[in-house]
């Protein structure tokens, strides 16, 4: 079977619910181009853009430096860290773990650096449902301020390898 060239008269100018449809998708696409920059503005859940180059290997050494000096405890044997209110505190994502739990007082404010060992991880703390990209060679400020105390699990939201799945973390934050 060949193909052949369609006729001549084979295009017809969309009319009635086609044209509602069309008028109806279009409409929504601006509506969604609108709110791009309106929640960029108005959204509660920006991070500030605070960024600084950096490398895994520097990364990791300043974490474990941190990890060192203000190491309370162990859960499952991830290091439990209460860095002091106001300060710089510091989350490492690896395939798969955050590292390490962070120890937070409530309505205190704390420059959270995050960064990636490896490659792009996802964000995600729970119940909050906050989201963001982790990407190695950046090291991403948060500046963070629990508003209720409790205990917060962070997820992997990007899908990063075999034991995704497995990638949780945890922020802890009391009165
Ligand atoms: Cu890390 Cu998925």
């Amino acid at each position: 079977m060949s193909i052949h060239q369609p006729p001549d008269d084979w295009f017809q100018a969309p009319h009635g619910a086609e044209r509602a449809w069309i008028g109806i998708a279009l409409c929504w696409c601006l509506v969604l181009t609108l709110m791009m920059p309106y929640w960029h503005f108005r959204g509660k859940q920006n991070s500030t853009g605070e960024a600084y180059r950096t490398t895994p290997a520097e990364f990791a050494a300043r974490v474990e430096r941190f990890v060192q000096a203000n190491t309370v405890g162990e859960d499952k044997g991830v290091p439990v860290v209460q860095p002091a209110p106001g300060s710089d505190c510091y989350l490492q994502a690896q395939m798969w773990r955050w590292h390490p739990v962070l120890k937070l007082k409530k309505d205190q404010t704390y420059r959270l650096h995050v960064s990636s060992l490896d490659v792009q991880h996802g964000f995600s703390l729970q119940p909050m449902n906050m989201n963001f990209q982790i990407l190695p060679g950046y090291d991403h400020v948060l500046t963070v301020t629990p508003t209720e105390a409790g205990e917060y699990l962070i997820i992997c939201n990007e899908f990063c390898g075999i034991g995704h799945h497995l990638m949780t973390g945890k922020i802890l934050v009391e009165e």
